[in-house]
């Protein structure tokens, strides 16, 4: 295999971004905002965007501002808008950039009114409302009084309204029917008093699949853009496929005697003579420096022992007697007939798939396919 001159890589195949938009768009017939913060959950915010619109969103959801300003910058043709917390004083250049900014605050939305008023078109929110998250958003119970308000400030324009769910990945729980039930509830309101903003928006991935009452008319899935499941509870259907392999190279092979302690703090010593390699992949990049992960090399699973370093963790090549240095080691992804996916290393470090590739360090190289 021809040599792309890196150690320590992430492979990202944008058509698996454009075919999951796609698929999200056939499954549920609504407008789709790819939630795209975090660095598209490590795969590279400018090049994921792009095949997410590629594939159809229309809309693409982001963290910070200046997540949103980078896309417009980039040229990315669908509106940004920030999910979560913006300070006022970037509420002009929002405005002026077309970011769209999430409200659920008085003082905070009076604010940037005051900001926007300079800017050359006025800005426009979506507000947030805490139907049951526990996290940000306006009281839902006197939702249709805030929205009335929020109507009522200069240079700000009302575009949408949305939530978000705590359990929708755990659909045997009542919750998610809770928050929609609120939710509705506040929605009815703001029908009846004719304040329905545009865009109504609710539904994580998870909710996107499993509550189709909960689609409105624009979803906001994030983490099945990327093709990677929500929870063992909330599985994918068919169609998507995961975008993101992670590799690295052995640059080392090498014969130990038997009771020979290995890497920092001997957690590991050998029991015969064994084959250790060492991978080019470290907690710097990522690779969590906890027992029992695995990795592949020719195909093979092999265990990494004694202590992952920042730049570099040991595996027991036994198993992989032709091993070379110079060796593609899989990290998350398939070669021949053995898999290693994000979920499965979530498992292994007691956590969830999205915190394995949001945790991607930000000096691995991203190459797309
Ligand atoms: C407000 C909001 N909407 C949508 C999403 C996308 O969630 P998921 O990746 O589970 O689809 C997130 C992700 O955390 C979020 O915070």
């Amino acid at each position: 295999m021809p040599s792309n001159g890196q150690t320590n890589w992430i492979e990202v195949d944008l058509e698996a971004i454009r075919q999951n938009v796609r698929r999200l768009l056939q499954i549920t017939g609504v407008q789709v905002m790819a939630v795209v913060k975090a660095n598209a959950y490590g795969h590279g915010l400018v090049e994921a965007s792009r095949a997410a619109v590629e594939g159809g969103a229309t809309w693409l959801g982001v963290a910070r501002i200046d997540e949103a300003l980078t896309l417009v910058q980039a040229g990315i043709p669908a509106t940004p808008v920030v999910l979560g917390y913006t300070e006022p004083e970037r509420a002009c250049e929002a405005a002026n950039q077309g970011v769209r900014l999430a409200v659920y605050d008085r003082m905070v939305a009076e604010a940037y009114a005051a900001g926007a008023k300079n800017a050359g078109s006025p800005l426009y929110v979506h507000a947030k409302f805490d139907t049951g998250m526990g996290r940000l958003g306006h009281s839902p119970k006197d939702g249709v009084e805030f929205i009335h308000w929020l109507k009522g400030l200069p240079h700000v324009q009302v575009e949408g309204v949305f939530t978000h769910f705590a359990e929708a990945d755990e659909p045997q729980k009542p919750t998610t029917l809770k928050q929609l039930a609120v939710f509705d509830e506040l929605l009815q309101g703001l029908n009846a008093a004719g304040l329905r903003p545009p865009l109504v928006h609710a539904a994580n991935s998870a909710a996107t699949i499993l509550f189709p009452q909960a689609r409105y008319n624009l979803v906001r899935p994030g983490i099945a853009v990327y093709g990677l499941q929500p929870s063992p509870t909330a599985p994918l259907p068919s169609g998507f496929r995961p975008a993101l392999c992670w590799k690295a190279r052995l640059a080392s092979v090498k014969m130990f005697p038997p009771g020979h302690g290995l890497s920092y703090n001997y957690q590991y010593f050998t029991t015969r003579e064994e084959r250790i390699g060492v991978v080019t992949v470290g907690y710097a990049d990522g690779f969590r420096r906890v027992a029992g992960n695995q990795v592949l090399v020719r195909g093979k699973r092999v265990p990494v022992v004694g202590a992952v370093c920042m730049d570099q963790c040991l595996v027991q090549l036994d198993e992989v007697q032709d091993a070379r240095i110079g060796d593609e080691v899989i990290l998350i992804g398939r070669e021949g007939e053995e898999m290693i996916s994000a979920e499965e290393i979530a498992r292994q470090w007691g956590t969830i798939g999205y915190e394995v590739v949001c945790g991607l360090g930000a000096r691995v190289p991203r190459v797309y396919r």
